[in-house]
């Protein structure tokens, strides 16, 4: 993995050792990877809530209107439903993906699981056509792997994947 990868794992291990809460940890999470990583323009955690997603936290130039996505929505929808990760190259080719910013070109969600259950999910939104790359998904995973261990020990609302 790349260094930079390890170094922002190891700063959210560090977090999660100190005892921070997921919902603190969510808001630092989505600053750092928006800070530490050029292509990542915009950043969001979305969380199960009800029979949808709810954004707990965003870092990025403007606001989503979409704080709430039912799970048979958007490719955040899709990728919640299916605990896939699912990596977009170009959103305007793919008929799931609902808009948010003008700029955006490809997009990420990496799904924030414990075993089979789905807690929520990273989003990022790149204005860099085909951003994301194998390694990003890999960093993504195991990032994803330690907020979910988190969202278990606090009982997050979950799901099983279809
Ligand atoms: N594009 C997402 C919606 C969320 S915004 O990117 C912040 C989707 O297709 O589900």
């Amino acid at each position: 993995m790349r260094d930079d990868h390890e170094r922002s794992l190891a700063w959210l291990e560090e977090r999660i050792a100190a005892g921070e809460s997921f919902r603190g940890l969510a808001e630092a999470a989505v600053a750092h990877l928006r800070s530490h990583y050029d292509t990542y323009n915009w950043v969001g955690i979305y969380m199960l809530d009800g029979e949808g997603l709810r954004l707990w936290a965003w870092d990025g130039p403007a606001a989503t209107e979409h704080v709430h996505i039912p799970l048979d929505r958007g490719v955040c929808g899709y990728a919640a439903a299916t605990g896939q990760t699912i990596n977009v190259p170009d959103v305007q080719a793919d008929e799931r993906y609902l808009q948010c910013f003008l700029g955006t070109r490809a997009e990420l969600v990496v799904p924030i699981t414990a075993g089979e259950r789905v807690y929520g999910e990273v989003d990022i939104d790149s204005d860099r056509p085909a951003a994301f790359g194998d390694g990003d998904e890999a960093f993504l995973a195991a990032f994803c792997e330690r907020l979910g261990a988190l969202a278990e020990r606090e009982t997050l609302p979950a799901r099983e994947p279809r």
